[in-house]
């Protein structure tokens, strides 16, 4: 397409809505009109973006006549109704929802990772293309370089995942209850159906009567496979809901087919693209939520050699590492993939 494209955000009112904005204007996105689009009830709201004021406008199934470019972060079945009926519009859709990502025909994508997935879709042209869940994107990320390296064979990961991956109104639930528990009195529970502030919990997400993973984890093993275009790497993992605020961490332990030890795999990680490496022993400093929050890059330490494996080749490693769901798990990403349609 020649001219700037029309952009629309649905979702706008969002913690990830929000988040699209501030990272369309950090990276300058050629934007030629912009929609600002959430529920009736934000409808009239005020919104800045780059000194120009706009008003949120209600979805409606008219929302897309000329939008080229549709960024959805409005939930599983906004998105279920709506990407469909914008892509039919001739808007090319990038959702955050888990609505599409297992649909063989709708890209997964990690820019870092595969960017190749996106080959052949135009803006303006329709489509529709999925973020991947935040767990998955903030795992991807710094162990892609080692698997093309080494070969995953098997991956065992547990996270550490902060309020914002339930959005909005839980991250103001955690503040509230820290505040109300401070105070002696009852935490509010409106989200979550037990108290977060000074506790954590198994995530929240539905637990599959077939195998007991719950849904996060189970997306975790899926998309992996889907985006590594690879089934045959053994995943397992562990999702917890901690009392963080917007950045998730994960300890992740790896199986490798080819030998590399820690030395290597952080050389390799610190010329990796959107990794950060803070791996300082002496120090005892390694990566931590609050250090990710606000930042582009996954941050990843802790890296050492398995000592539990067998052999005098050192085919195990473990990681830490921590990345700004909101920014990386999420906006950035889908921005990333839609810089990827406008080069
Ligand atoms: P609204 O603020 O008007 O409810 P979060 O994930 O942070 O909770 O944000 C959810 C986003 O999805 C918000 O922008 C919210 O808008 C939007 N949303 C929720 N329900 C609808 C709906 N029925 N139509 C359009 N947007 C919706």
């Amino acid at each position: 397409m020649s001219s700037a494209p029309h952009v629309a955000i649905v979702g706008v009112t969002g913690a990830v809505g929000q988040e699209f904005l501030r990272v369309l204007e950090q990276r300058n996105f050629p934007i030629g009109k912009l929609t600002l689009l959430a529920s009736a009830r934000s409808a009239g709201k005020t919104v800045d973006f780059k000194g120009t004021t706009y008003t949120v406008k209600e979805l409606t199934e008219d929302s897309f006549g000329d939008v080229d470019l549709a960024l959805f972060s409005a939930g599983g079945s906004i998105s279920k109704k709506y990407a469909p009926i914008a892509s039919d519009a001739g808007a090319t859709v990038v959702d955050n929802s888990s609505a599409f990502r297992m649909i063989d025909s709708v890209p997964l994508v990690v820019p870092e990772v595969n960017p190749e997935a996106v080959e052949g879709i135009e803006l303006g042209k329709g489509g529709i293309i999925a973020n991947p869940n935040c767990s998955t994107i903030i795992m991807l990320v710094p162990v892609t370089p080692i698997h093309r390296r080494a070969g995953v064979k098997r991956m065992v990961v547990s996270t550490y995942q902060a309020a914002s991956g339930a959005g909005a109104a839980a991250m103001a639930e955690l503040e509230l209850q820290t505040s109300e528990v401070l105070a002696g009195k009852e935490p509010t529970c409106d989200i979550f159906p037990r108290q977060y502030a000074f506790n954590l919990f198994s995530h929240n997400s539905d637990i599959i009567p077939e195998h007991g993973y719950n849904e996060e984890e189970y997306k975790m093993v899926c998309e992996t496979h889907k985006i590594w275009k690879n089934s045959d790497v053994k995943i397992t993992a562990t999702c917890v809901r901690v009392p963080v605020m917007r950045a998730h961490a994960e300890s992740i332990n790896l199986e490798l087919e080819q030998p590399l030890d820690a030395d290597e795999a952080r050389q390799l990680l610190s010329e990796a693209a959107g990794v950060r490496v803070v791996d300082d022993r002496v120090g005892n400093n390694f990566p931590t939520p609050l250090e990710a929050s606000n930042e582009d890059d996954v941050l990843v330490g802790r890296i050492r050699n398995d000592i539990s494996r067998e052999g005098t080749k050192v085919t195990g490693l473990d990681l830490f590492v921590c990345g700004d769901q909101v920014r990386k798990g999420a906006a950035l990403n889908a921005v990333q993939i839609a810089e990827l349609l406008v080069k």
